[in-house]
């Protein structure tokens, strides 16, 4: 930040609770203001025909980047480490996950894809990009280096999710991404549950990782954005389709998300000891059948998340012992402290019903009675618990 461009000195390397504060940061380039102002631009005027000709500008057009749009992206590639080439914005995580998709295959080509994939992603694959003449395969999460076997002369990208963000599959993201090296694939990765403050994407073998900058990033249930962030050999690919499809976020939803980076970390890590706590608590409900949670010591790819994480987010779900739906939607319609919704990362707690079944083709869900998601926010945990106490006493008598 400032003091680097002022006085040109080497810093020591941050921790990424620093980076949240000072990445993509240069108060002195704005009179010393702490955040930079939002650019509402679309057209850059030059001084002389001549200096329009020949692109003389430190910016070019609206939606070739502005002070804005650079603040944002410089911060995230900090978070992403020094593998980072490149940030690209889009106007959402799906937008993310499709412009990526885009940019790593062409007609004729086959993508792998994982069965626990987001379902609107794999829409975008069945609908769009088969009619691009693109063919998709779903593999199991869990099948780790086997995806060899699945490869084709023409597969040309490898895309996970990890962990799921309805059944929490966590994937073996080193051996999938050594597999589809050896075979010239490029691997994608979903990494919005975890960002990059509790996966390294990038150092794990991911060349494009993808986050929903709607969730944790904006934080506030206030924004729509998704990132995709590039190594140094995806990144001109990237560049180059974002930019040829138009696509661009517009300013105010870009600060949004610079402002909510700041405080990410800090969020982050109360999301993290909170949804433990609770998903701890729900573990001893004799109601319950099995918390999908990474971070318990009880769940069935533990020992992989803790290898390959450091953290995880206020994002999990449980299966309940089998109870007619009517006890399910007693328990969630019960809770006070948890709005009803989709999308997670805000501040505030989520409660859903959800079934995988029907998204299912390479792998069957059948987790042994019905399940709902939660995203535990920022209350105050002990609150949060009450609420589901409470709920519970609903299910029972709903039963
Ligand atoms: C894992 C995951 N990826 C991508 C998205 C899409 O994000 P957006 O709502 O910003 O399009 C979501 C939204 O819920 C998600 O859960």
């Amino acid at each position: 930040m400032s003091k680097k461009t002022e006085d040109g000195a080497q810093h020591p390397p941050t921790k990424p609770a620093t980076r949240f504060v000072t990445g993509g940061r240069d108060p002195f380039s704005y009179y010393g203001f702490v955040n930079p102002p939002v650019y509402h631009a679309s057209t850059v005027l030059y001084r002389t025909a001549q200096d329009y000709l020949a692109h003389r500008s430190r910016y070019t057009y609206g939606r070739r980047g502005t002070p804005t749009s650079e603040a944002l992206c410089g911060a995230i590639a900090e978070l992403e480490g020094p593998e980072c080439a490149g940030v690209a914005l889009l106007p959402s995580g799906l937008a993310a996950a499709s412009a990526a998709l885009l940019a790593a295959l062409r007609a004729g080509d086959h993508v792998l894809v994982t069965d626990s994939v987001y379902l609107p992603t794999r829409k975008f694959c069945d609908d769009v990009l088969t009619r691009y003449g693109i063919t998709t395969t779903y593999y199991d999460p869990l099948i780790g280096g086997g995806i060899a076997e699945l490869m084709q002369p023409n597969t040309r990208a490898v895309y996970l999710e990890s962990p799921g963000s309805l059944s929490f599959e966590v994937q073996d993201v080193p051996a999938i991404a050594a597999a589809a090296h050896a075979r010239g694939a490029l691997v994608l990765m979903d990494n919005t549950w975890a960002s990059p403050l509790y996966f390294r994407a990038l150092e794990k073998g991911v060349d494009l990782a993808i986050q929903s900058g709607t969730k944790y990033i904006g934080g506030h249930s206030d924004v729509l954005l998704g990132v995709v962030a590039a190594k140094a050999a995806t990144w001109p690919r990237l560049n180059d389709t974002v930019f040829t499809m138009g696509l661009w976020t517009g300013p105010d939803d870009m600060y949004l998300a610079l402002r909510g980076l700041r405080t990410m970390g800090v969020r982050l890590a109360q999301h993290f000891v909170s949804g433990l706590k609770v998903a701890c608590w729900l573990e001893h409900r004799a109601e319950v059948l099995q918390v999908l949670h990474p971070a318990l010591e009880s769940y069935r790819q533990h020992a992989l998340w803790k290898r390959d994480f450091s953290g995880a987010c206020g994002l999990f779900a449980i299966v309940l012992k089998p109870v007619p739906n009517a006890a399910v939607h007693a328990l969630i319609n019960e809770l006070t402290l948890f709005g009803i919704g989709a999308s997670w990362g805000g501040y505030e707690s989520l409660a859903i019903p959800f079934d995988c079944a029907p998204m299912r083709t390479a792998t069957t869900w059948a987790p042994g009675g019905p399940a709902v998601r939660f995203h535990i926010g920022l209350e105050d945990v002990d609150d949060l618990i009450s609420d589901l106490e409470r709920g519970f006493a609903a299910l029972a008598r709903a039963r």
